[in-house]
């Protein structure tokens, strides 16, 4: 016999239940986060109460190996990465993660909006120039380069979230300074193709790898491919400091432009072990931004970097597992990754299939909500901050209707490495059930035409 979501997880043995009660206490304190939600809320909040739900809003533990730094900075409240004539814990973690990533030089900062912002300023955009954008990305990237004085400029993003490789070839020829490719949610876009186009105009290429820490691209590790990478420590990312980030390249002149205007003010730049002679040389000829990491998110990150490729294999094999569940669905798609790519993803993107309004499309949303598994669909959200008509700060842009059909149907749903089967079972189970109930009603009781239901070992 069917059972629901709901009544499967009351089924729950007391241990479990205990579990249960708990993650539902958070899923309704991590309402916070959801801003493109808020017109669910209160039906959502309600339905809290009566379903257990998995909470995808938990980060994982920091390490314990992290205690005894913490403990010491405390103790010594030096807390500031120039303090020390050299090895403070900053500076340590960029030497750690250069190496990790197999780059000469990397710079932690304050956020990977920060590593954005001094990345267009290090390869010197001036007021004024343009930057090619991928249009499905989060608003910090068009805000990063407003800050850096330039002009966003969006390319049309296809069905499976990378870049329509079209319009980004017609654009690259609009006197474009500068390319950021966000590897949005994780997905690659196909970087041999954007490489070769840009390296054949000289334009510079910026990845922003907020989202694609771990991830692999024909062998290479994401973030090492154009001239710069940058990285989020925000807590929904791989590594998790709350907030933080990682400029990292191979260029001694962007990494000393970048260390300077980051804050390395008189001759603090010689507590960064690289590129002294470059340095040297941008010494008072730059702006100081001041976008320092301080030593505490420094000892919070140590110890997750040997975590990442375990993090990244966890999190592809949930991802791969409820991709499973919803492919067998008609009326939902995960697109393929492509063949280059091997991802490292902590949520989950699907189309719906044959939701022809937008009334369907909520309907989805919220059926899901209740159900437990907040869904967002990216265009139906209230001022959600990766649908790009909502950057009215940018001004006009033509309109992308490619990007736009994808993003009023993509949905997006999280999935931390963390998660276990049972969690991954609830979340695709009430996904599938969530659009068989629009359907089922569309279809004037019906009947779905087929069910895709897992049962949990
Ligand atoms: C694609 C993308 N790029 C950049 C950022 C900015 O990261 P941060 O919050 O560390 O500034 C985010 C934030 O989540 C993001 O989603």
């Amino acid at each position: 016999m069917h059972r629901s979501p709901v009544e499967r997880s009351q089924g729950n043995t007391s241990p479990n239940g205990r579990k249960v009660l708990e993650n539902l206490r958070k899923l309704v304190n991590a309402f916070g986060p959801f801003g493109g939600f808020s017109q669910h809320s209160g039906q959502a909040k309600k339905n809290a109460k009566m379903v257990s739900s998995p909470s995808v809003y938990d980060a994982e533990p920091i390490p314990a190996a992290a205690r005894a730094e913490i403990d010491a900075l405390l103790a010594s409240g030096d807390l500031f990465r120039y303090t020390a004539a050299s090895g403070s814990p900053v500076a340590e973690l960029e030497s750690e993660f250069a190496e990790f990533m197999g780059v000469p030089f990397a710079l932690a900062v304050n956020s990977c909006s920060a590593a954005l912002f001094l990345s267009l300023k290090a390869i010197g955009i001036e007021p004024g120039d343009r930057v090619l954008i991928p249009a499905f990305t989060f608003a910090a990237v068009p805000s990063a380069v407003v800050h850096a004085g330039g002009e966003p400029i969006l390319v049309d993003v296809a069905e499976n979230y990378r870049i329509d490789l079209n319009d980004f070839e017609a654009k690259l020829s609009q006197n474009i300074k500068a390319v950021v490719i966000s590897h949005m949610r994780g997905h690659t876009s196909d970087m041999d193709a954007i490489m070769a186009l840009c390296d054949a105009r000289k334009i510079p290429v910026i990845e922003d790898a907020a989202h694609s820490l771990g991830t692999i691209w024909s062998g290479r590790k994401i973030g090492t491919i154009g001239r710069i990478g940058c990285f989020s420590f925000q807590s929904f990312k791989l590594m998790n400091a709350g907030e933080g980030g990682m400029l990292i390249t191979r260029d001694p002149d962007i990494i000393a432009r970048a260390i300077i205007m980051s804050g390395a003010y008189e001759h603090n730049w010689k507590k960064h072990p690289v590129a002294h002679d470059r340095c040297i040389f941008w010494q008072n000829k730059l702006p100081l931004y001041n976008m320092r990491m301080n030593n505490l998110s420094a000892a919070v990150l140590r110890s997750q970097i040997h975590e990442v490729p375990r993090r990244a294999s966890d999190g592809r094999a949930n991802h791969d597992y409820v991709a499973g569940i919803l492919n067998a669905s008609p009326w939902l798609n995960v697109p393929a990754p492509l063949d280059l790519e091997l991802r490292a993803p902590d949520s989950i993107q699907f189309n719906l299939r044959g939701f022809d309004s937008d009334e369907e499309a909520e309907a989805f949303q919220r059926s899901a909500n209740e159900k437990g598994v907040m869904v967002q669909v990216f265009g139906l959200s209230e001022d959600n901050a990766r649908a790009f008509w909502n950057w009215k700060f940018i001004g006009h842009q033509s309109d992308l209707k490619q990007t736009r059909a994808m993003l009023m149907r993509a949905c997006d749903v999280r999935l931390p490495a963390r998660l276990r089967k049972n969690d991954l079972d609830f979340i695709a189970n009430a996904l599938v059930e969530a659009a068989e109930d629009v359907k089922k009603t569309d279809q004037k009781g019906c009947g779905s035409p087929i069910r895709t239901l897992v049962r949990s070992a």
